[in-house]
């Protein structure tokens, strides 16, 4: 039993490269251990699929080498898959941030991959685990054999595509790390991303009244020679664990790059409450004012916040009675509040994984691995992260069809 390509995962990475594959005549066996296939696509975007964003480059991506991913994002754009979506009426719309989602159901993408799939002859076997895969001396150019619970199948060029280790539930696995490592493939340490953050016992119990309240903030990470630097306009959540909400989720991605120099001591993100504004002007403008700082706060966060925060850091005071110095204090606090986070939440409700296949052992072209012939990996199984937005679902597309068009 023998395929030109067998693609593992049938997530949106393996779909669109098995699709891709067959589009051109390949013989192609796309296989996961999961019964119903794209569930991660599904439940994506809040059921709507944030499928990708309007401005994708490299700079939105996080990885041990920032230019990997460039040659794929170039092959295979944004456009490129709202074509393939309007080719078959699936309609959408543009939310803030140039956010792409579907307009109906995130069920739409996955309809259309899995008609592309079988329109181009893709034989689809799920579930259906692997249990081994070997190397072939590739005479006649059979390279990989693969066993399953099902049988077993040769092929010429294997794909994998089993994305990263975030929501084990959703049939997450670390079968892509250990066929890497079988094969002396480098990989990155995997670490959860785009993850809510755990906040230290003394901080969570100051705020633990404030769960469930939101503030329009800018999270900010300051990089240097050899972490970058993140910073990001939106809502932080107060949850009863930690912090949450989109702009928490971004940093955290770029807070966890530092279990990547475990020799430096870990840093702290800061959250600026007053983005845009000049805290030290304004207090400094109302220091004669009777009125309590939490109140004055209030003007510009919610109530309960201001209060809470302004207790946590011991300025629940008139202003008119704070020194210069507390003064300086609070706006400082106010425009850059450092919090160390005590850890994240974990792979249970991360959206992605940090790290993964060195892209350093992959052609960017083709996604190959350079030293092992025939072995392709494609989508989150690689080193390379998107921020929140689209931009995970966009590598996936795009690093599946550049595979696609070589195996
Ligand atoms: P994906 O995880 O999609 O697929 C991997 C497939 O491999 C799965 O079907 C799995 O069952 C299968 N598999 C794993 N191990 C296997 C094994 N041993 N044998 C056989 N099969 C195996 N991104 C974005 O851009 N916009 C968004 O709106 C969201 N929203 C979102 C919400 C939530 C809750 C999560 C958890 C994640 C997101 N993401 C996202 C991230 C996005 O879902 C993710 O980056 C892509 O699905 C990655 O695509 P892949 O195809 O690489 O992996």
């Amino acid at each position: 039993m023998s395929f030109d390509v067998i693609v593992i995962g049938a997530g949106a990475a393996g779909m669109m490269c098995a699709a891709e594959a067959g589009a051109r005549g390949r013989r192609v066996l796309l296989l996961d251990h999961a019964t119903k296939l794209g569930e991660r696509i599904r439940i994506s975007g809040g059921g709507r699929c944030n499928f990708s964003n309007r401005d994708v480059t490299a700079a939105n991506y996080l990885s041990r080498n920032p230019h990997f991913c460039r040659s794929a994002l170039a092959r295979f754009t944004p456009a490129d898959f709202i074509e393939r979506l309007e080719r078959r009426s699936v309609p959408w719309h543009e939310r803030k941030h140039g956010q792409l989602f579907c307009e109906r159901s995130a069920q739409d993408v996955i309809d259309m991959l899995v008609e592309a799939c079988d329109e181009a002859g893709v034989r689809r076997l799920h579930p259906c685990s692997v249990e081994a895969v070997k190397a072939l001396s590739g005479k006649d150019g059979v390279r990989f054999e693969v066993d399953t619970d099902h049988g077993r199948w040769r092929c010429a060029s294997l794909v994998v595509a089993s994305g990263g280790l975030a929501v084990p539930k959703l049939g997450a696995s670390p079968f892509g790390y250990r066929l890497a490592e079988q094969f002396g493939v480098p990989v990155v340490p995997p670490m959860a991303a785009l993850v809510p953050l755990a906040l230290p016992p003394e901080v969570l119990a100051a705020l633990k009244p404030l769960s469930g309240v939101s503030v329009a903030a800018e999270t900010v990470f300051d990089g240097d020679r050899k972490m970058p630097a993140g910073r990001f306009r939106e809502d932080v959540l107060v949850t009863h664990r930690g912090l949450s909400g989109p702009a928490i989720l971004q940093i955290s991605s770029y807070w966890q790059m530092q279990g990547y120099a475990p020799e430096a001591p870990r840093r702290p993100i800061r959250v600026d409450l007053l983005p845009g504004m000049d805290a030290g002007e304004w207090l400094t403008g109302q220091r004669h004012n009777k009125v309590l700082l939490p109140n004055l706060l209030a003007e510009r966060l919610p109530r309960r916040f201001a209060r809470e925060w302004c207790a946590l850091h011991d300025l629940d005071r008139p202003l008119n009675e704070l020194s210069k110095r507390d003064l300086a204090a609070a706006a400082e606090a106010l425009n850059g509040w450092e919090l160390m986070p005590a850890g994240t939440l974990g792979y249970a409700k991360a959206e992605v994984t940090l790290g993964g296949v060195d892209t350093r052992a992959l052609s960017s072209k083709t996604m190959e691995c350079k030293d092992v012939p025939g072995l392709f990996f494609v989508g989150e199984v690689v080193d390379v992260t998107g921020w929140l937005g689209g931009y995970n679902f966009q590598w996936a597309w795009a690093s599946g069809w550049v595979a696609g068009q070589f195996v």
